[in-house]
C-alpha cells in the first residue's frame, strides 16, 4: 500500500537519505530501526511531506503522493505520530482527541463513536478526559498521542519512537497497544524504534537505517538472527 522508491533527501547541501526504498503492505507492521541520526524521522517526515523529496517517488495505494502538501497526505489517510509525543498541553485529553478528528470534519455521532473506541482501547485515558494534556504522565501522553492519531481514521499509522523515555513496564503497555490496534482495526503500522528487540518482536518486516542508507531489510523473524544486526542493534 506504501511504496517508497529510491528517494533522496537533503537538508540544505547535506544528504540525509540516500536512495532509500521502503515498502509497507496492507496487513503489516513494519519496523524501522537504527541509531541516533540514522534518518528514521527524516524518512517518516518525507513520507508526509514535512521534508521535501529531491528525487525518487512515494506511492500510496497506487497514487503518486511525492511532495503533495501534507494536509492532502493526511486526507489520504497517512497519519504520522511524531517523536516526543507532541500533544497540546493546554487542552484537555478530550479536546486533544477531538483535534485528531479535525481533518475528517466528523459529525457529532461519528465523533462519539470514535471516542468510545478510544475509551475501549485506552483504558488508561478513561478517567482523565477532563485533565489537561500537559499534566499527564509521560506514558499517558504517549497513549494520548497514539489515540489522537487513531481518531483520524488512519489507513496507515506511522509511530515515531513511541517508547522513547518511558519506564520498561510502560514500554510494554505501549507495545501491547500497538499490537491491539493492529489486531482490532487492521491498520498497517510503521514503527520507528531504537528499542530494536521489541520492535522486531512485534513486526513483520524490518528496515535498518545507517547514516541515511538502508543497510539491512527483511523479515523481522529472520533479521533478528542476522549476526551483524544482532551485534549492532540487539545487544548480543
Ligand atoms: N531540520 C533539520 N535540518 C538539518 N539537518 C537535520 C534536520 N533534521 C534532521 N537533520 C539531520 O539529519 C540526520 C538524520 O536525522 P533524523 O532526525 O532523521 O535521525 P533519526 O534516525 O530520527 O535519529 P533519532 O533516533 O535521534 O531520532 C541527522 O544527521 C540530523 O542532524
Ligand atoms: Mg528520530
Amino acid at each position: 500500500m506504501l511504496e517508497v522508491k529510491n528517494i533522496n533527501v537533503f537538508y540544505d547541501q547535506v544528504q540525509a537519505i540516500h536512495d532509500v526504498s521502503f515498502e509497507v503492505k496492507s496487513d503489516e507492521i513494519v519496523s524501522v530501526i537504527g541509531t541516533n541520526g540514522a534518518g528514521k524521522s527524516t524518512l517518516m517526515q518525507t513520507i508526509v511531506s514535512l521534508v521535501e523529496t529531491k528525487s525518487g517517488s512515494i506511492i500510496f495505494n497506487g497514487e503518486d503522493i511525492t511532495n503533495l502538501p501534507s494536509h492532502d497526505i493526511v486526507k489520504r489517510g497517512i497519519i504520522y505520530v511524531p517523536e516526543g509525543r507532541r500533544i497540546f498541553y493546554d487542552l484537555t485529553v478530550a479536546e486533544n482527541l477531538e483535534m485528531g478528528a479535525y481533518a475528517l470534519k466528523t459529525d457529532k455521532k461519528r465523533l462519539r463513536e470514535d471516542l468510545e473506541m478510544v475509551h475501549e482501547m485506552f483504558p488508561q485515558l478513561n478517567d482523565r478526559m477532563k485533565q489537561l494534556g500537559g499534566t499527564l504522565s509521560g506514558g499517558e501522553q504517549q497513549m494520548l498521542a497514539i489515540a489522537r492519531g487513531l481518531m483520524g481514521h488512519p489507513k496507515l499509522l506511522m509511530l515515531d519512537e513511541p517508547s522513547l523515555g518511558l519506564a520498561p513496564v510502560i514500554v510494554e503497555e505501549v507495545f501491547d497497544i500497538i499490537l491491539k490496534i493492529k489486531k482490532e482495526t487492521n491498520t498497517p503500522i510503521v514503527l520507528v524504534e531504537q528499542n530494536a528487540n521489541m520492535a522486531m518482536a512485534i513486526s513483520d518486516n524490518t528496515y535498518v537505517l545507517e547514516v541515511g542508507y538502508v543497510s539491512f531489510s527483511g523479515k523481522s523473524s529472520e533479521l533478528m538472527y542476522n549476526p551483524e544486526v544482532k551485534e549492532a542493534y540487539l545487544g548480543s
